[in-house]
């Protein structure tokens, strides 16, 4: 079988982050606050493009991030996040501003990443690509991305369903560059075990939007203290593609299950229309339990560490 992807990208971004963590791209949730927070704390931070709502304000978002971390030297690279559906129109607009930024990282999400490549690489950026299935890893890897981000079973937002141990051990067969892995990691003791289970970064998203510079609601943070992982319900009907929600969310506008909108399938148009659902309905993943409290970024990293150093959750019984 052919090898794929460069173990030294996975060391070289390593020694570039104080916990090897990578904070996952939120919508309406992660915007330049929290970027910002996260690189200059250590870890490598990410937003969603579509959460600017139009190309002028992302081009703003843009700049207002370089020049703040150009004054942090040491901080940590920062992803931009592309949806590379088909029906995404925006698409090529949001490259050309991610290419005249340079952003050093981008994270292709809900597609192939094949058709952003050429353009990212062009200026030395680096491609991950978010997968759920061996087929769209292996399709990604031959596609030429750098790493590879493993959506698994109990992540936040689009989630995926295979098991973190099946993917990984399936995955490294092929693939030697940074693979990040996605789904219910909480805590620095998580972290470190998805280092001991053969990742090279944890993904996390949930912890992260119980912070001071998430633009998550207090509402949406308050319900995330009262909840654990039994509140998190799976559904294919509020976005057309399995989602992690908040059972009390869904619960709260009375959300009817509609099966016509969760057979059509994932389009951009659909998950725009369901912005409304994505503001009232809220994510979590089934991590959702290790958030006990709302604190600033640079705490949540510090924290992070402290337990990444302490060792996998075994050392801590
Ligand atoms: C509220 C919310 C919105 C999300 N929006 C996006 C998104 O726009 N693009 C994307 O690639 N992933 C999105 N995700 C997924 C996260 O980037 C990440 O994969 C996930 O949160 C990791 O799992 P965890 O929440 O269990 O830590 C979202 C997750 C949440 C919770």
């Amino acid at each position: 079988m052919a090898r794929y992807g460069s173990k030294a990208l996975a060391q070289e971004l390593r020694a570039r982050l104080r916990v090897p963590v990578v904070v996952g791209p939120m919508f309406l949730v992660s915007g330049p606050e929290l970027v910002i927070g996260c690189s200059r704390a250590g870890v490598i931070g990410s937003f969603p493009t579509l959460n600017a709502r139009t190309t002028g304000i992302l081009d703003t978002w843009l700049s207002e991030i370089r020049t703040a971390l150009a004054q942090a030297p040491s901080a940590a690279p920062y992803a931009a996040n592309l949806i590379v559906h088909s029906s995404n129109a925006r698409l090529m607009d949001d490259v050309d501003l991610v290419v005249h930024h340079k952003v050093e990282i981008v994270i292709a999400s809900v597609g192939n990443p094949a058709s952003v490549i050429p353009a990212i690489k062009g200026y030395g950026g680096i491609v991950f690509s978010d997968v759920a299935s061996i087929k769209h890893a292996q399709r990604a890897a031959e596609a030429g991305v750098d790493g590879l981000i493993l959506l698994c079973a109990g992540s936040g937002g689009n989630t995926g369903w295979l098991n973190p141990f099946g993917f990984l051990a399936e995955v490294r067969a092929f693939f030697d560059g940074p693979v990040v892995l996605a789904g219910a990691i909480s805590n620095g003791h998580l972290v470190n075990a998805a280092e001991k289970a053969g990742a090279d970064f944890a993904y996390m998203g949930t912890s992260f939007i119980a912070t001071h510079e998430s633009m998550a609601s207090a509402e949406y943070q308050q319900m995330l203290l009262e909840s654990n992982a039994d509140d998190v319900k799976l559904t294919t009907e509020v976005t057309g593609i399995p989602s992690n929600m908040l059972r009390k969310s869904l619960e709260r506008v009375g959300f009817k299950p509609d099966k016509a909108h969760a057979d059509a399938g994932f389009s951009i148009e659909r998950e725009l229309q369901a912005f409304k659902a994505w503001k009232d309905i809220w994510s979590a993943g089934h991590g959702v339990g290790g958030v006990q409290n709302i604190e600033s970024t640079a705490d949540l990293v510090e924290r992070l560490r402290k337990e990444y150093l302490m060792g996998p959750p075994s050392e801590i019984r």
